[in-house]
């Protein structure tokens, strides 16, 4: 038995990971991408349905967040990929897996309601995200981190323009 076959080749290895590092960071960031998704549908749906007199500026307002929320979508989906994992596809999988919940009806809701709940799921999700850094460091996924560090920085970001409607 020489070197090149004493060890089974397999795609990640040759990333460095271990496979149960991989499995456990690709089923954490399952979650992520389950509530990306929930949260750009929610934030679409209420750029279809806001009401009210500031409707213009708050269609647009929707319309910025959910194209952004689009965008971290794909690259989530693209790191499971890139780490050999699968990528969720089915709104039955969002579903299963996300951490935030859907919005309960939009019949009459004011945009400030609206606005305040797009709120607790982007400081919800970077709580969750806080912890999901901490774990990919101690899993040795630095590059997980850093990704979902980057990614939680911009949920901040979100969220700071919501509150500042609400203040
Ligand atoms: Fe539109």
């Amino acid at each position: 038995m020489n070197a090149h076959t004493a060890v089974k080749p397999s795609i990640v290895s040759g990333l460095g990971l271990k496979e149960s590092s991989k499995t456990a960071v690709l089923a954490l960031l399952d979650l992520v991408l389950a509530d990306e998704y929930l949260l750009y549908t929610k934030t679409r749906n209420f750029h279809w349905n806001v009401t009210g007199f500031h409707f213009a500026a708050m269609h647009k307002f929707f319309e910025g967040q959910y194209e952004q929320l689009d965008g971290f979508v794909d690259e989530v989906a693209e790191r499971s990929r890139a780490l050999g994992g699968r990528s969720l596809g089915s709104m039955r999988e969002f579903l299963s897996k996300a951490r935030l919940t859907e919005a309960a009806g939009d019949a009459g809701k004011k945009e400030s309601a609206m606005i305040a709940e797009l709120l607790s799921d982007h400081e919800a999700l970077v709580r969750s995200l806080r912890k999901d850094v901490d774990e990919c460091g101690r899993l040795g996924d630095q590059g997980t981190a850093d990704f979902l560090t980057g990614l939680m920085e911009s949920h901040e970001k979100m969220a700071w323009m919501l509150r500042s409607h609400l203040s």
